[in-house]
């Protein structure tokens, strides 16, 4: 595999991307150049998306993710291979991770004899809208993966720079919905209503207080409504009102006491107001906690590569690699792709020449830790 092979699979890649879930010509366009080069696909009954095995089935498996689908963009990157789909656009980079990952499966092809074990590359469908990393683990193809790696681009290092740390990098994702319900009745005679107007103004304000109030500067969690409905007209005091947000939060702790904190003074605050508050808290997206010793090792390696390690920014956006994370332990690892913008931004880019040092990075990843954990077996 040369590098201008993988920097045309990656171009090919970024003018043709697909939504979430409908990664049918991403997921053919990777089926077919995996076949080609005789890597063999797992068939894991996913509507888009593959699982690629390369190696020895006797011995320990390693995970490496990259995830396939794009966002409902519509791309002002001036790039001459910029996206060919109206509206749709690669700006969180997951053309240069498919890309990435498709060249980790070659070179690792290419040393198949000598892996002293499996490598499952999992090309994971719908990463944005929070539900493809579950359709892949439900397959049961991954129970047997010891350690996960996942490509992330990041246009705050340049290339020739990864990002790895240890501890919490992505949050936690959550959903919160809020039904208060007071007395409606006639705009000009307040007196005989229950007006959730005012609770509803006094929830949005104490739900604030939560984080700083009751979180430590030290930690993080942001607590964001997001949706505000209530009353049909002017003249009318309405008896309901809803309420919609999110909390982000890295730490399970922190996570468990802005939820407490948050049904608490919710529900307070709507009884001093005469109204009652429902409240529904859905549980998202795990946060990533990255191994302490996978990061010693890619970190290590990384070096050894000669890549500069940087340390990268924690983020609260949602990232659904936690979920291989619950089967076995392993790293979220950022490359330095460059550019001016930031992810899914209209004028985001990744700058190609990262690539080959990526797909070089994360197979040599994959065979170190085969050799480990087969030194590990034998103990
Ligand atoms: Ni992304």
């Amino acid at each position: 595999m040369d590098e201008r092979w993988l920097i045309e699979q990656f171009k090919w890649l970024h003018r043709h991307p697909e939504l979430g879930l409908r990664e049918y010509e991403t997921t053919a366009f990777v089926k077919d150049a995996l076949r080609k080069h005789g890597v063999e696909l797992l068939d894991a009954e996913l509507e888009t998306g593959a699982i690629a095995v390369v190696g020895r089935k006797d011995g320990p498996v390693v995970g490496l993710r990259c995830d396939m689908d794009a966002l409902p963009i519509q791309e002002a990157s001036g790039l001459d291979y910029a996206s060919e789909n109206a509206g749709v656009m690669h700006a969180c980079g997951h053309d240069f991770h498919t890309a990435c990952m498709l060249g980790a499966a070659l070179l690792l092809k290419e040393r198949e004899a000598s892996l002293p074990g499996a490598v499952k590359v999992i090309f994971q469908p719908a990463e944005e809208i929070d539900n493809g990393a579950k359709l892949v683990v439900a397959t049961g193809m991954l129970d047997d993966v010891r350690a996960f790696y996942a490509v992330h681009s990041y246009p705050w290092f340049e290339p020739g720079t990864l990002g790895i740390k240890a501890g919490p990098v992505m949050g936690a994702a959550d959903r919160f919905a809020i039904r208060l319900k007071g007395r409606g009745a006639h705009a000009a005679h307040p007196e005989k209503s229950v007006d959730v107007i005012p609770a509803l103004a006094a929830v949005i304000g104490s739900a604030q207080s939560v984080v700083s109030r009751n979180v430590s500067p030290f930690d993080c969690a942001v607590v964001s409504v997001t949706r505000v409905q209530a009353g049909t007209t002017w003249n009318i005091i309405p008896g309901e009102a809803e309420l919609e947000g999110t909390v982000r939060t890295l730490s399970p702790a922190v996570r468990d006491d802005v939820q407490r904190r948050l049904e608490q003074v919710v529900r307070l605050t709507a009884e001093a107001y005469g109204c009652t508050a429902e409240i529904e808290f859905e549980r998202g997206t795990d946060p990533v906690v990255n191994d302490a010793s996978a990061c010693e090792r890619a970190a290590a390696l990384a070096r050894e590569m000669g890549f500069t390690v940087g340390r990268q920014e924690d983020a609260l956006e949602a990232e659904d690699f936690s979920d291989y994370l619950n089967i076995a332990p392993g790293a979220f690892i950022r490359v330095g792709t460059g550019g001016t913008c930031a992810a899914h931004h209209p004028g985001f880019t990744a700058d190609p020449a990262a690539l080959l040092p990526a797909a070089r990075y994360f197979a040599a990843l994959a065979e170190r830790e085969l050799e480990r954990l087969n030194r590990e077996d034998m103990r």
